[in-house]
């Protein structure tokens, strides 16, 4: 008879649910800031999602990572509750202004990425060899293998961010979440980064939930849209996201132009 030999590293599943999301509310200083929101993302996807300044993007992100209590719903990822056990080193964190680290923090792009191998889980255990290749894996997938030993303040915004995403891979996470990555770096860095992560999507089977204001660089890149203003207006095909002209209907307003609540960052 014959062996059918199961691999523990193996990809995650194409289809399986990574993220449940059901009748969320969340509510800060007393103010709803989400009202009943309900998305479902599977492996594999890569999810634009986008809204006004304030509209709550940051707070769903910090709600499914499980740092803001719901007032009302659920979140599940791979099946369990935030911050559960089964999900240490899972969940790559990349948060809004990633990019601007400290001046002052003298560390190498291999030494932050570095940390990123450190969690719960494995902090005593997992073997120097398999750090040594989780670090060089992540540098790699980034492009950044020429900056390794570069101290990260002398780094430009996008190889800065560039950094902070290797890190995020270096604990093999297969979720990746990122608010605003885009924001502070040129155009070129712009494109290449969305690049790298529509690879990561689609090679290493990553599932990416990514917050930008660039409507245009994102609804390029991303798979599916989500239009998130306290509830979710829209969620679809990029294709079928509508023009900016339009979103005017989704909001129930008149003007919408676009950046305008896009805040160029200092860089
Ligand atoms: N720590 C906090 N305490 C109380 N209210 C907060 C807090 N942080 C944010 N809020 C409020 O929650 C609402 C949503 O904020 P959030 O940061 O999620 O928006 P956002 O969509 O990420 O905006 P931006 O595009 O500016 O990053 C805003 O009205 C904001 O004032
Ligand atoms: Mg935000």
């Amino acid at each position: 008879m014959e062996q059918i030999q199961i691999t523990d590293d193996s990809p995650p599943l194409e289809g399986e649910t990574v993220l449940e999301v059901k009748d969320l509310s969340v509510t800060r200083s007393g103010k709803l800031v989400l009202k009943d929101i309900n998305l479902e993302i599977k492996t594999g996807e890569f999810v634009g999602l986008v809204g006004p300044n304030g509209s709550g993007k940051s707070t769903l992100m910090l709600s499914i990572l499980g740092i803001l209590k719901a007032q009302k719903g659920s979140v599940r990822i791979y099946g369990s509750p935030p911050m559960s056990r089964n999900q240490i080193g899972k969940i790559g964190w990349v948060p809004q202004a990633a990019a601007n680290l400290k001046k002052e923090i003298r560390i190498t792009v291999e030494e932050l990425v570095k940390l990123g191998t450190i969690n719960a889980k494995n902090m005593f255990f997992r073997s120097r060899k398999e750090q040594y290749s989780a670090v060089e894996n992540a540098i790699r997938m980034v492009g950044m293998e020429v900056f390794r030993n570069t101290d990260v303040s002398k780094l430009s915004g996008g190889q800065r961010q560039r950094a902070v995403i290797a890190r995020a891979l270096a604990s093999n996470a297969d979720f990746i979440l990122l608010d605003e990555p885009l924001v502070g770096i040129d155009r070129d860095a712009r494109n290449s980064l969305l690049k790298l992560l529509d690879n990561l999507c689609h090679d290493e089977g990553k599932t990416i939930l990514m917050v930008s204001h660039d409507l245009a660089a994102i609804r390029q890149t991303a798979h599916r849209m989500i239009f998130l203003e306290q509830n979710i207006s829209f969620d679809g095909s990029s294709e079928d996201f509508p023009e900016l002209n339009e979103l005017a209907n989704l909001r129930g307003i008149q003007h919408v132009h676009e950046h305008a609540d896009y805040k160029e960052d200092e860089g």
